[in-house]
């Protein structure tokens, strides 16, 4: 049955924190399960490609989509298995993130205060497993609940399911399988903190934190320093993931550029992209439209009315830079829609 909501050549602009133009054939705003359920059985029905959204934080539009975007706004949070200093925390997929965090931060609740100002919603922090200051989101996560497209029927997920990795997880691999409805995190009043990251620990100068709060508002101070606004200057945050390169590549790269920023890991080493771009010379960058943020070389920004294709096309010369000088090659951490449009393999 054809939505009730539907809205045929919807504007997608406002839909990607990085405000490129382009138009859906069909939008659906889903403000509960049902909604969204009937909008997916309906696209189905009508043979037309979906595209989910949340935020817009992570996804950057190149063309106009030929099917139906699901514009994901279910809202709802509540406190579940609360028990001594733990509690579990439910967040619907629309619940906007940083508001969950400082939410629960407020509640006295610790786990996910080093997540805070990270844009987008509940629903999507799965997807790339969000990370900053040395938390991720499967540090604290449960399960959650999704639509199984596949199947036809809810299913809950739990963290082993949902297979996360350094901005990854199975979301990621079958990204036309699963609608996300619901979160669920183990949050604590007493878990340690998490203050290793250097300015984090610059901070707080040895002092315990005296509540999530005060970390959740040291780690907005910290990223306000260097991390534009996209409500500001519309971006998608870091653009390219930090690459993991083997320890003896590592070493190699080491020999030649011994001030390169990188961190071991248990299997191989993770180079700072940022830092990388930075020294080809890219931050501040700008063009007429696009450009390499003044502050952090990580992120790519929309000055004035860039498409899809001015910032790929930044992108490329970017990633062909840092490959042509270091040998590595970055990889986008933002999805692309249409999903054809991409970065074009290196030559
Ligand atoms: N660096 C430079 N020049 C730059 C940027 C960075 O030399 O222009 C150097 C820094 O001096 C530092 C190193 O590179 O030594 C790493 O930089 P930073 O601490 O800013 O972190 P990052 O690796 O660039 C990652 C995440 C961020 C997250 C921060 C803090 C990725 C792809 N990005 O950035 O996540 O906030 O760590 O934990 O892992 C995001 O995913 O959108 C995001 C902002």
């Amino acid at each position: 049955m054809r939505p009730h909501n539907l809205i045929e050549n919807a504007p997608l602009q406002n839909l990607s924190t990085m405000a490129t133009p382009a138009a859906a054939r069909y939008l659906v705003e889903a403000t509960d399960t049902g909604e969204a359920k009937a909008a997916l059985a309906w696209a189905q029905e009508e043979g037309l490609p979906v595209q989910v959204v949340g935020g817009g934080s992570n996804l950057i539009f190149c063309d106009d989509f030929p099917g139906l975007v699901l514009h994901m706004a279910l809202k709802g949070r509540h406190w579940t298995a609360m028990q001594g200093d733990c509690a579990t925390l439910v967040l619907a997929a629309g619940e906007n993130w940083h508001r969950a965090v400082l939410y629960a931060a407020a509640a006295g609740y610790r786990g996910i205060e080093n997540l805070a100002l990270i844009p987008g919603t509940a629903g999507a922090a799965p997807v790339q497993n969000i990370g900053a200051y040395g938390v991720e989101l499967s540090d604290t996560f449960v399960s959650l609940s999704a639509w199984d497209r596949q199947l036809g029927e809810e299913v809950v997920l739990t963290t082993e399911d949902c297979r996360f990795g350094y901005r990854d997880s199975l979301f990621k691999h079958e990204p036309e399988r699963y609608l996300i409805l619901e979160i669920r995190l183990a949050l604590s009043r007493s878990r340690p903190w998490s203050l290793g990251y250097g300015e984090l620990s610059q901070w707080f100068e040895g002092e315990a934190p005296s509540s999530p709060t005060a970390v959740a508002e040291a780690v907005m101070a910290v990223r306000r320093r260097k991390l534009p606004d996209p409500a500001q200057l519309p971006n998608t945050g870091s653009f390219f993931k930090n690459p993991v390169v083997s320890q003896e590549q590592w070493e190699s790269l080491q020999r030649q550029w011994p001030e390169m920023v990188a961190y071991p890991l248990d299997d191989g080493v993770k180079l700072a992209a940022g830092w990388l771009i930075d020294q080809c010379g890219w931050k501040g960058y700008r063009n007429r439209t696009v450009g390499v943020h003044h502050r952090q070389a990580l992120v790519l920004v929309n000055h004035s009315s860039g498409t899809g294709a001015d910032v790929l096309a930044l992108a490329r010369r970017i990633r062909d830079d840092v490959r042509e000088r270091y040998g590595v090659t970055l990889e986008m951490e933002p999805g692309v829609v249409p999903s054809g449009c991409g970065l074009t393999p290196p030559a």
